[in-house]
């Protein structure tokens, strides 16, 4: 599957981690950033994940912030977008089966990186 990736300063080392299991995982992975820990704005990465996925320039986005809350909240302002802010497995699978989610959000501060 083709994923765009992309976070906050508040979720720099938990994308890092995922990116890296996708891509183990055999995804093709398009980072959007951002790339350290220096302070950013969510909605900027939002955005940049979203345009992909509207575009169908991948299949899924899934978009990461301190508590995903901001940066879902941003990505479901643009048309087309159904972002899921899931904290464990059976939402992540309620989502798409009910919502038809197009883009997953997680919180590094609020979804341990073995359930995410
Ligand atoms: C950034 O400090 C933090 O506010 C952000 O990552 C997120 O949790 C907002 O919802």
């Amino acid at each position: 599957m083709k994923l765009g990736i992309g976070c906050d300063h508040g979720a720099y080392e938990y994308k890092t981690e995922i990116v890296e299991m996708l891509q183990e995982q055999g995804h093709e992975v398009i980072d959007c950033g951002c790339y350290d820990r220096k302070s950013v704005d969510y909605p900027d990465y939002a955005e940049k994940v979203a345009n992909l996925v509207v575009a169908g320039d991948v299949d899924l986005g899934i978009v990461m912030c301190g508590t995903g809350i901001g940066i879902s909240m941003a990505a479901n302002k643009i048309k087309g977008i159904r972002c899921g802010l899931c904290t464990n497995t059976t939402m992540a699978r309620l989502t798409r089966e009910h919502n038809d989610a197009n883009m997953l959000a997680l919180g590094q501060r609020t979804t341990g990186i073995e359930v995410a």
